[in-house]
């Protein structure tokens, strides 16, 4: 029997409790367990001893492609041959195309190599299978709307070198990058600016295990291989794997040239610097359900992003393996070089090689190519306020009020599960909620929304499941017939929305149940899959998808298939208002930045859970997947008062900000709480709203840039080693914001690390001046009311100071500039502002202003660009303008000028009591006006 994990929690809930974590870890192979980890382990290992090299390139079959408009080089292509060494019968010779090629605008190469596959000669494949490798995984991850970045750029220029022709060069338009191909034992050299970055294939890790047939398979292992599991799986809870392939796997590696540190591949509950696994697990990329995961763990969680940043002082490189089966990756720090080996169950080598000289160059690329982070509803960056669950609309407009009545600012309401209809998708349960429209409604008055939960699996035998069915749009199991597996409902079959019969289905669903409504928004959850009978919480690997497709080969993109597919619906839906749709999602992949928000999943009440949300979400960010936060202040578990005040006060940061409680927990509501930690929760998120218009600048710039909303400490400072390992402190977007929040039980001051300069505390702008060259790290106070944040000295915040209940009413307040400047006088913001909830910013409605001081004597606003229409921007007055003085004490007069067009008028200078800062207050100016200050 396969055991279902939330089955176990009723039973041994109480054993969980006294153990450690890890629950459901022994539901999830270890590499040494799973047939094609194991297999490329072992061939690695056993490689190393031998450096054999079985892969070449046949020179004959160099190939390059020419643009024929432009008649320019673009493509490299040619093929590798696998040979298997057989003295006996003949070597058996496999081809597997190779193809090169530099994507536009990008900084990047990108390798494919295929198997080339004669099932016309084989007949051991089931007609109902797709005979070949999947090779659409980048279908889904890369932006296709953006025709152009996937032209090859130009390849200028090659060579054949060497006494037998054994190198190539490549160059890239203008010559930045060189890629030599080695071709008697194939390897690649990827140079930027003429240095060394990347060496692939340098340990001879490459595998990709070509069709056989069973009864031949002992013809077709080389010496270094392992037969283990090729056609069978003794996994206990994947044992019915019935591997109609065989082995497949296709396995890589690729050093980093002198860089010593390495991020990203999401979604892991660990540091944000990789760790090295040479003595442990790989890290896997595998979409699973994991209740209460296991922290500090390179196990497989609810998303995958397959990109690994890797930074020096001066050089970044990122690796994008653009592959959605069940993949594992190996980290090996040596000496000043990082080795990662990448194995992957399925599918084609497809990879793209970022080089750039710093993070962000890589992020900013990479979301060229896979596409914008969305610039979401202003709203949905307000508080959400959720729980397994809402019982009914009386206890929805309850919570509500009560959030108004303790003044609790938030936008987003939720519903779980259990408003359906006995679980039943696209339907209301009639009693608790008998007219949503009503309640709808009664949210829309504060400009509120409403979020249901709208899950893939289908529960059997009701109208959406049957049409499904019917039309055949479902997921099929290995033999072709509609598959049946256990989730929240019971039986159900899961939504293929790969197929475009699926994604039709579901949008026709969407259509009837949202109708006209305009703020009601999806929670797509369970869509790894979750499947509770399944191996591993999730799909057999031998499910059938869209055009004959195992489940093994689209694994990890079904998730983003279906929020994709609901977010494109939703947006057709809104069309008439031009609204932007809100989805959340809990699998992702690359990609998944273009229409969803995701959260860290199923974490418990426990300071561990705390701490490691933020190393979690950082990740992400900087991966191009920076709308994502943790659920506060635990999803299972009752938090003590502490925890959840804490929780708060790091919640606010995270970019997706959102309270949910497992429905065994307690209600845990802010209001609930007792006085003070009330009001200090209540500060904390008055405060996040305050931010709101610093916070949708930052996420207006992840959308055109990348820039990570959480922003870790090395990202833009490459320079300081000491900064590559910290993970518990951060900057918040460009805005110069710096936050160490609180994630130890009982602490009252915590140590905070600053690169040399001046900052100033946030909420008295009081001066912290850390001289010298190297960062160093101070105690600060951080009693239970206090965050521990600074702004950086060059910064200029934005915010809007007032409480309202909602973000919506926030249109109507003014602006208050916050200037903190640098040692040399200067600082710099920017704004950005449109009507928060349309799609008219891509025409250009929106303003854009950046503020500069210089030399601590001139404050000048300039409007990049400004909206067409008068009713987007909302009020644009500047209420107040704080400016810290530790910096800029002597040039600070008693009056100031302010020049606004033809406009001059003195105003006075107040000055606080502790003379940390001087205001402004009402200097009849505007944001969206150019305007000149002199002191
Ligand atoms: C999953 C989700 C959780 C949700 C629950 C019920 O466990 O991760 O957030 O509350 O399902 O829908």
């Amino acid at each position: 029997m396969i055991f279902n994990n939330r089955f176990l929690i009723i039973f041994l809930l109480p054993l969980y409790w006294a153990t450690a974590f890890g629950f459901t870890e022994y539901l999830l192979k270890t590499c040494q367990q799973s047939g094609f980890c194991h297999r490329n382990k072992v061939y690695s290992q056993n490689i190393l001893k031998t450096k054999n090299s079985y892969y070449s390139i046949d020179l004959s079959s160099i190939n390059y492609e020419v643009e024929k408009s432009k008649s320019e080089l673009n493509l490299f292509t040619a093929n590798i041959i696998k040979t298997i060494p057989r003295p006996d019968v003949g070597d058996i010779k496999v081809v597997l195309p190779i193809s090169i090629s530099f994507l536009k605008d990008t900084n990047s190469v990108r390798l494919t190599i295929d198997e080339d596959r004669h099932p016309e000669l084989d007949n051991s494949i089931s007609e109902i299978l797709n005979p070949y490798r999947y090779n659409e995984t980048w279908k889904w991850a890369f932006d296709i709307d953006n025709k152009d970045i996937l032209q090859g750029d130009k390849l200028s220029f090659y060579e054949l070198k060497g006494s037998s022709n054994n190198v190539i060069s490549l160059y890239n338009r203008d010559n930045s990058i060189k890629v030599e191909v080695y071709t008697n034992s194939f390897k690649i050299k990827v140079f930027y600016n003429d240095t060394l970055v990347f060496t692939v294939n340098d340990r001879l890790f490459m595998n990709l295990e070509h069709k056989r047939l069973k009864e031949l398979n002992f013809q077709n292992i080389n010496p270094e291989e392992t037969p283990y599991n090729m056609f069978g799986d003794d996994f206990e809870y994947s044992k019915d794997d019935t591997l109609k392939f065989g082995p497949e796997s296709v396995a890589l590696d690729f050093t980093f040239n002198n860089m010593e540190n390495v991020y990203g591949i999401p979604e892991h509950a660990d540091s944000l610097k990789l760790k090295d696994t040479s003595n442990t697990e790989p890290y896997r990329l595998f979409n699973v359900d994991v209740f209460e995961y296991t922290i500090d763990s390179p196990m497989p969680m609810y998303g995958a992003i397959p990109f690994m940043i890797g930074t020096n002082k001066d050089t970044s490189a990122g690796i994008f393996w653009v592959n959605a089966a069940d993949t594992w990756v190996d980290i090996a720090y040596e000496g000043s070089d990082t080795k990662t080996h990448w194995i992957s169950e399925t599918g084609i080598i497809d990879v793209v090689l970022f080089l750039g000289k710093s993070p962000s160059d890589l992020t900013k690329n990479y979301i060229k190519l896979t596409g914008k982070p969305q610039l979401p509803l202003l709203s949905s960056i307000g508080y959400h306020q959720c729980r397994w669950n809402y019982n009914d609309e009386p206890d929805v407009l309850n919570v509500d009020s009560e959030m108004d009545k303790y003044q609790f600012p938030f936008d987003f309401i939720w519903l779980d599960l259990e408003y359906t209809d006995d679980k039943k998708y696209f339907t209301w349960k009639p009693n608790s909620f008998p007219n949503p429209k009503r309640l709808l409604n009664k949210l829309a008055r504060l400009g509120r929304q409403l979020v249901v939960l709208i899950d893939p699996h289908l529960k059997l035998n009701y109208f959406v499941s049957d049409s499904v069915v019917e039309d055949q749009g479902c997921v099929y199991n290995s033999e072709g017939d509609p598959f049946i597996g256990h989730c929240w409902p019971g039986n159900s079959i899961w939504i293929d929305t790969l197929n475009p019969i699926g994604q039709k289905l579901w949008d026709g669903f969407f259509k009837k149940f949202i109708g006209s409504i305009k703020n009601l928004h999806i929670w797509n959850d369970m869509n790894e899959p979750s499947i509770f009978s399944g191996p591993e919480t999730t799909a057999p690997k031998d499910l059938i998808h869209y055009a004959g497709f195992e489940e093994r080969s689209i694994h990890n993109i079904y998730g983003l298939s279906v929020h994709e597919t609901t977010y494109d619906s939703l947006k057709e839906i809104k069309d008439g208002s031009g609204l932007r749709p809100f989805v959340l999602t809990r699998a992702f992949f690359a990609g998944s930045q273009r229409t969803a928000a995701t959260w860290t999943g199923d974490n418990a009440a426990n300071w561990d859970y705390l701490r490691i949300s933020i190393p979690m979400c950082l990740t992400n960010n900087i991966v191009g997947m920076p709308f994502i936060g943790a659920d506060v202040a635990g999803f299972s578990g009752d938090p003590e008062p502490e925890l959840l005040v804490r929780w708060y006060q790091a919640g606010i940061w995270y970019p997706f900000f959102r309270g949910h409680a497992h429905i065994d927990t307690k209600r845990r509501e802010p209001y609930l709480l007792d006085e003070p930690d009330r009001s200090i929760v209540r500060e904390a998120i008055q405060l996040r709203y305050a931010l709101l218009p610093m916070l949708y600048t930052s996420f207006f710039n992840a959308h055109r840039t990348g820039t990570p909303i959480m922003k870790p400490m090395f990202y833009d400072k490459t320079m300081y080693p000491e900064l590559y390992a910290i993970d518990d402190q951060f900057y918040v977007g460009d805005s110069g914001l710096l936050v160490k929040p609180i994630v130890d039980k009982e602490a009252t001051s915590v140590e905070m690390m600053f690169v040399p300069g001046i900052y100033y505390e946030y909420t008295n702008l009081s001066p912290l001046i850390i001289n010298g060259i190297v960062p160093q790290s101070r105690n600060i106070d951080a009693p239970l009311d206090i965050i521990p944040m600074f702004i950086e000295g060059g910064h200029i915040l934005t915010r809007r100071n007032k409480y309202r209940r909602s973000s919506k009413l926030m249109r109507h307040d003014p602006y208050t500039l916050v200037i903190a400047p640098d040692v040399y006088g200067n600082a710099f913001g920017d704004l950005y502002i449109d009507d928060g909830e349309t799609f008219e910013f891509e025409k250009g409605e929106y303003l854009e202003t950046n503020f500069s001081l210089n030399d601590g004597k001139v404050l000048k606003s300039t409007v990049l660009n400004e909206p067409q229409f008068d009713n987007v921007l909302g009020n644009t007055d500047i209420y107040e303008i704080k400016i810290a003085t530790a910096a800029i004490k002597k040039t600070v007069k008693k009056t100031v000028t302010i020049i606004s067009g033809s406009n001059k008028h003195e105003v006075p200078l107040h000055r606080s009591e502790d003379g940390n800062w001087v205001s402004i207050r009402y200097p009849k100016i505007k944001v969206d006006e150019t305007w000149e200050i002199t002191f």
